[in-house]
């Protein structure tokens, strides 16, 4: 798990008009919370749509590892049978999440009010990111935590023999750190209470709901506040995963930059806390049309069509945006090269500890490519080419993170020259069939000898 293999360099060359129909996997958020909740349920929870990358079937993994049973069936379907909150077993081997934070991060946040010990590793990319933002609230609840300096992994904690329940305020605006302290939270006596200053993606609170949890969210002056009662008897559910908005962004913003094409993009969850950067792009003037709008599972669904948009112009993007689009800044600075005029992404400075630093891995690849970028600590502007202006015609370091690899294939497909990538073995982790799906619609990308 904890590494990739040899790098996977990668070109991709200008190619279109892009047509059909694009189906891209199920929600990467969702299926690592259907896999934890499901283990913290009794009983057998059923998983449809689940996404089969490298970073869900790690969490996959550690819910065995943690004592629960989980299978795929011959139907593509998943099934999970849960130990119960509270039940986790103590693993036997050291908890390889290989490149996924929210992975790592929730499944902490979870076994910290169990009496257990567990160590936890990853891929270079994750072991250089900060957990303190994990164990500093875990350690409100009683939990010890020994890992390298600076709060990273490997690291091994233990958890709490007798968890309080706490009251946090996230400091960050973090859906995986509001996540751990709520799944810590499910195994504390008493109520668990959470606050976050600005909203983000909610899928924890409405899938802990969904498990029959006592959970309720109020808008106060103070922010968004959480209360959870802790120990309550988990009941299995029946998940089908909708597909990945943050996915469905890279076919999306292809469409919309390469001409002549028109794209579908079918059954994408729509969930107001993920669903910014659609907004973003209709600001700048994308051709970009929801159809066939329902519900489905709770979470708002749409089919997307996407059309080249010649006309696009950057935006500011107002900065409490920020979190409802925090994974789509990448493919947004590459569609922000294609418009005219500047693009300013402020208040971003979370970008800076993904899987890379995104806003200098953005910046350098598009300077690589002739694109001029301004950069600050919380903000990168991009100042756009027009529609045919875009040079291309330089590698971009994907530095672990398959969000700038796959931003860089988009760009090439609409670039003058080719672009190409150092790395793009990370797609997996989100987007195994990410080359394939994109070549149906049109795109030449192909893999290079390294
Ligand atoms: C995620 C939360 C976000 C996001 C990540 C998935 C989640 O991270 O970037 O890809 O599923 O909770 P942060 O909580 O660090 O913002």
């Amino acid at each position: 798990m904890s590494g990739h293999g040899a790098p996977i360099p990668m070109t991709s060359h200008k190619a279109g008009p892009l047509a059909g129909e694009a189906h891209v996997p199920g929600d990467k958020s969702i299926s690592h919370r259907s896999l934890i909740l499901g283990a913290l349920s009794v009983g057998e929870t059923r998983v449809t749509g689940l996404l089969e990358g490298e970073d869900v079937l790690g969490t996959a993994e550690a819910m065995c590892a943690f004592g629960a049973e989980v299978k795929r069936h011959d139907t593509g379907a998943w099934s999970i049978h849960g130990v119960g909150v509270g039940g986790f077993a103590e693993p036997e081997q050291v908890i390889d999440c290989g490149n996924a934070g929210t992975g790592v991060r929730l499944i902490m946040g979870c076994m910290a009010t169990t009496p257990i010990t567990a160590t936890f590793t990853g891929d270079a990319s994750l072991r250089s990111r900060p957990m303190g933002r994990i164990t500093d609230p875990i350690a409100l609840f009683g939990a010890a935590s020994y890992g390298r300096s600076g709060g990273r992994l490997p690291m091994t904690i233990v958890g709490s023999r007798e968890p309080i329940p706490v009251r946090y305020t996230v400091p960050m605006p973090s859906a995986q750190v509001k996540s751990a302290v709520l799944l810590a939270g499910l195994n504390a006596p008493g109520e668990t209470v959470v606050i976050e200053k600005e909203a983000t993606r909610d899928h924890t609170e409405r899938m802990l709901v969904g498990f029959g949890a006592d959970l309720k969210v109020e808008d106060t002056d103070e922010g968004r506040v959480i209360t959870l009662k802790g120990q309550p008897e988990l009941t299995p559910q029946t998940i089908a995963v909708p597909r990945d908005p943050s996915s469905a962004a890279f076919p999306v913003c292809a469409a919309l930059i390469t001409p002549g094409s028109n794209v579908l993009v079918p059954n994408i969850g729509l969930n107001p806390t993920r669903a910014g950067l659609f907004t973003t792009l209709r600001e700048m003037g994308a051709d970009l049309v929801f159809e066939n709008e329902r519900e489905e599972g709770g979470e708002p669904v749409a089919d997307l069509r996407a059309k080249f948009s010649p006309d696009m112009s950057g935006i500011r993007v107002p900065e409490d945006r920020a979190a409802s689009m925090i994974d789509e800044y990448p493919v947004l600075s590459v569609v922000a090269a294609f418009a005219t005029g500047k693009t300013e992404m402020v208040g971003v400075k979370e970008l800076r500890v993904k899987e890379s630093d995104r806003i200098d891995a953005m910046a350098r690849g598009l300077e690589a490519n002739g694109v001029t970028v301004d950069e600050g600590v919380d903000f990168m502007i991009v100042h756009g080419m027009g529609p045919d202006g875009v040079p291309g015609g330089g590698t971009a370091k994907a530095h672990l993170d398959h969000r700038i690899a796959m931003s860089f294939m988009i760009m090439g497909v609409a670039a003058q020259k080719p672009v190409s990538v150092d790395d793009g073995a990370p797609i997996a982790t989100s987007f195994p069939i990410f080359e394939r799906l994109m070549g149906d619609l049109g795109a030449k990308i192909t893999r290079d000898r390294s």
